[in-house]
């Protein structure tokens, strides 16, 4: 099979969609592996070219609202965050309408589904093509960094897919925010920020504790690894540096200390740190970050990073 397409070729995406193969394509937060939703053996292959050690339920990626509400049951709080923030960097889990075509492999046997609109229009153009729901989880072998680019799928992934149709880097950088439940609650945090969410809903998101029925099985603490060991606010001899704000550093997520470029700019980042950590022989150093807007879901992805490997 081909291992790369170009915009032009949407049709021929969209109908590897439909034929129950596998597409890597663009989203706003960072580059999916899809599948049909309602195709099991197509979603099974999904895990295959991940790697994933474990069935974790996938993000089912929807052209627009309409196509959301006819997957799942939207109660109020989560209907108006839908309005406000699709499409965009938010997925919402919301109970599983009896009947949806959507396979069991999809939602882990769940009875609840994570639903998203995205915001990057050839995803959106690509959805309404292949005229199915698309499960996908971001497109890079398990545990290791998520692609924001083609090549980034592709250093990862090929041969292991059927292709991956290149819509360019990346805008946002970090995975979409997940809010599920009723009450609603912050499963993730990602490209939307707490406080934008909190604005829309009048009062502040429930935080999801490790024992809420809605948290999926098998989260992974270490995650988005690089090879090369990394250790936060430390150590900064004898270290690969990334840097935040105007400060020496090796490589630095945003010199004017801008947490939106940062957050865009954070996957490379870590590619690049990890292969000069490679050619060095020594380990990464990053930064704590404020914890404020993209700061928090930046941290957290950081502390995934330097969690012991499982
Ligand atoms: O930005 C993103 O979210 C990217 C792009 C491709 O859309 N996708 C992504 O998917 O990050 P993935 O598979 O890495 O994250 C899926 C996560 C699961 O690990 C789980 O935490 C949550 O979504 N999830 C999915 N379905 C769920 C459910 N029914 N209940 C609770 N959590 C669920
Ligand atoms: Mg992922």
């Amino acid at each position: 099979m081909t291992d790369h397409l170009s915009m032009e070729d949407l049709e021929t995406a969209a109908e590897i969609l439909r034929a129950g193969g596998t597409l890597a394509f663009a989203t706003e937060t960072v580059y999916g592996l899809g599948a049909d939703a309602g195709n099991a053996r197509a979603v099974a292959k999904v895990y295959a070219a991940k790697g994933r050690p474990s069935f974790n339920p996938l993000i089912v990626h929807v052209p627009d609202l309409e196509a959301a509400q006819a997957i799942g049951v939207f109660d109020a709080e989560l209907l108006r965050l839908a309005q406000a923030f699709w499409p965009g960097a938010l997925s919402l889990v919301v109970p599983l309408r009896p009947g949806a075509p959507i396979c069991q492999l999809v939602t882990a046997g769940l009875d609840t589904v994570a639903l998203r609109v995205p915001g990057h229009a050839d995803a959106r153009a690509l959805l309404r093509a292949a005229d199915c729901p698309v499960a996908a989880p971001s497109a890079n072998p398990s545990g290791q960094i998520s692609p924001t680019t083609a090549a980034h799928v592709l250093e990862g992934l090929s041969g292991r897919i059927d292709a991956v149709l290149d819509g360019g880097p990346c805008r946002v950088g970090l995975e979409s925010t997940i809010v599920g439940g009723t009450p609603p609650r912050l499963l993730r945090e990602g490209g939307v920020p707490r406080e934008a969410l909190e604005a829309c809903l009048g009062h502040p998101l429930l935080l999801a504790t490790s024992d809420d029925p809605i948290i999926a099985p098998g989260q992974l603490r270490s995650h988005y690894a690089p090879r090369a060991p990394l250790s936060i606010g430390s150590g900064r001899d004898d270290h690969v540096v990334i840097g935040f704000g105007p400060e020496p550093c090796d490589l630095n997520l945003s010199e004017r200390g801008d947490l939106v470029e940062a957050a865009a700019r954070l996957f490379s980042c870590l590619r690049e740190a990890d292969d000069l950590a490679q050619q060095r022989g020594v380990p990464i150093s990053v930064p704590l970050l404020p914890m404020e807007g993209l700061g928090r879901a930046i941290n957290d992805r950081l502390a995934r990073a330097a969690a012991p490997r499982d």
